[in-house]
């Protein structure tokens, strides 16, 4: 998914294939092309490996239980934790980007993006079988129930959608304009992942990790929206 908004079909890539032009042009060394390692394939397998690392850590831990006296919510508070951290890594592409002057980093939104749905179904899963044992009925009113549970859940379904069309053929089915506005809801969706949070840890009156999580999300959000009136600001002078 680009579940990622900021990414579009998109200027990135085009930003990504003229540097690969120039740098395949500039890297001839010896008569050997190198390529750097950002734009190579392997880039793209480690950060899929190093993205699987939570999943496989857990799946240990329950595996050999060391996962406390409470496996079934470490696992599914862990999942939380980590659809929430992929989440703000993904929304951390862009400006990364414009920090470091490397505009390969677009390469990797989108398996960012989709590795943030592949934690939250993990969460979801985990919840509806540790928890719920699976009962659908159960599931429904505890989403009724629960306003923490109903809002994670609204986050879940939108994250679906964009899961559902991160794929260049719905960039094409839709249209760069629509699809781009459509991927916006990731930030809606932060904003959502955060209230889940927040309310949940109000009943424990524990606000820590919820604050630094606002502040991550604040200052990506923050950093957009002053892109946002930049450009505008910049249109209405012309
Ligand atoms: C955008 C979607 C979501 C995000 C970002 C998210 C994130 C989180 C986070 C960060 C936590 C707290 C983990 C901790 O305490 O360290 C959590 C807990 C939890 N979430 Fe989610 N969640 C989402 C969707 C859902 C959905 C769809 C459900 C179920 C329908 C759900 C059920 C729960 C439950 C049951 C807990 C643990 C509550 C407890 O242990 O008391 N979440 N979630």
């Amino acid at each position: 998914m680009n579940l990622m908004a900021s990414a579009g079909p998109d200027p990135s890539q085009r930003s990504t294939n003229n540097s690969t032009a120039a740098v395949r042009a500039s890297a001839v060394d010896g008569g050997i092309k190198r390529k750097p390692f950002l734009l190579r394939p392997a880039a793209k397998v480690l950060l899929f490996a190093l993205c699987l690392l939570p999943f496989w850590w857990l799946f240990y831990g329950a595996w050999a239980n060391t996962l406390g006296p409470n496996p079934a919510e470490a696992i599914i508070r862990a999942s939380g934790d980590w659809t929430l951290r992929f989440l703000c890594i993904t929304l951390a592409v862009s400006p990364l980007r414009q920090w470091t002057g490397m505009p390969a980093l677009a390469r990797f939104r989108r398996m960012l993006g989709l590795f943030a749905f592949f934690y939250v179904v993990m969460h979801f899963l985990s919840y509806s079988w540790l928890d719920q044992s699976f009962d659908i009925g159960a599931i429904v009113r505890d989403i009724i129930k629960r306003p923490f549970i109903l809002v994670g859940t609204a986050g879940l379904l939108l994250m679906a959608l964009l899961a559902a069309t991160s794929f260049n053929r719905a960039i094409k089915a839709m249209g760069a304009a629509r699809w781009q506005m459509l991927h916006r809801a990731i930030y809606a969706i932060a904003l959502l992942g955060l209230l889940h949070f927040f309310w949940m840890r109000a009943a424990k009156n524990d606000f820590a990790e919820v604050t630094v999580y606002a502040a991550v999300i604040a200052a990506l959000l923050g950093w957009r929206m002053k892109r946002a009136l930049a450009k505008l600001g910049a249109g209405t002078t012309i």
